[in-house]
């Protein structure tokens, strides 16, 4: 009830589909994957990070109950992801296991980046930031769970390591983009529309893309991220295809 564009379970579930059909198997894995997306919009928020009062057109879930309640509502999304995750595997078949265990420790792991991320991106507030670790912050603030979802979608499906490969390139890519798309809206976004302020980042000193390279060099590399992301998927013609336009989605978003 959030309100968000569930970009990350459908990720896990179009990735799913290029291999195998029976989508219905990841879906305790595409809603782990959103739960956790939400604990980190709801503690990103907290007044300690962003301090933002609007998310998806409401109030912050600190505006709308207390700080307590959003510290514990963001542990507790946390902590039943891996319930959802548990419950899976309970129910698996012996011979599911070895994937599912795989993706069980990435899922751990890319959260972990998550956290990472969000601790250097707050960290940066106000300082001046070299290449790398702008491409460090988004990549693990954002990246992380994006490349996740597509990963767990192909793992899950059993997909061969070279197709494997090929899906991580194309989700690195879009994760990035996704990131960088965000920093764009912050600029230039409408607050209405987007459901969450603009102007934000530049409030608090961020360093962003749109910060390290401006408006046109951020949009300039948000092109060519994308172009690269389809490209990794020209071995898979249609059945790529709302891989292909979820791509040029991230980039085109308003909202
Ligand atoms: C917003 O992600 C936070 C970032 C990681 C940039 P989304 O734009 O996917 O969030 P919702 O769930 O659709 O609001
Ligand atoms: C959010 O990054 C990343 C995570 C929540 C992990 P931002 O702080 O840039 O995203 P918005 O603009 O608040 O959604
Ligand atoms: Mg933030
Ligand atoms: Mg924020």
């Amino acid at each position: 009830m959030a309100g968000g564009k569930r970009i990350r379970p459908i990720l896990v579930l179009a990735t799913y589909q290029i291999f195998r059909e029976d989508i219905e198997k990841c879906m305790p894995y595409a809603m782990a994957i959103e739960m956790v997306h939400n604990f980190s919009l709801i503690h990103d928020d907290l007044p300690g990070i962003d301090n933002d009062d609007i998310r998806h057109g409401k109030p912050t879930n600190h505006k709308q109950f207390n700080e307590a309640t959003a510290i514990l509502a963001g542990d507790a999304l946390l902590n039943q992801a891996y319930m959802v995750i548990s419950d899976d595997l309970e129910k698996s078949k012996p011979e599911e296991l070895s994937n599912k265990i795989k993706v069980f420790k990435e899922f751990a792991s890319s959260v972990d980046r998550m956290i990472a991320g969000e601790y250097v991106d707050t960290e940066y507030e106000s300082k001046q930031i070299n290449d790398k670790t702008l491409e460090y912050i988004h990549k693990n603030k954002t990246g992380a769970l994006l490349k996740l979802c597509a990963r767990m979608g192909a793992i899950l499906a059993n997909a061969e390591s070279q197709d494997l490969e090929k899906i991580t390139n194309y989700a690195e890519r879009i994760g990035l983009a996704f990131q960088i798309k965000d920093d764009i809206l912050s600029e230039e976004g409408n607050e209405e529309i987007l459901g969450k302020p603009v102007g934000n980042d530049k409030e608090l000193e961020k360093c962003t893309y749109v910060s390290k390279y401006g408006l046109n060099g951020a949009k300039e590399i948000l092109d060519q991220i994308t172009k690269e992301a389809i490209n990794e998927l020209s071995d898979y013609g249609e059945k790529a295809e709302f891989l292909k336009e979820l791509a040029l989605y991230i980039q085109n978003r308003n909202k």
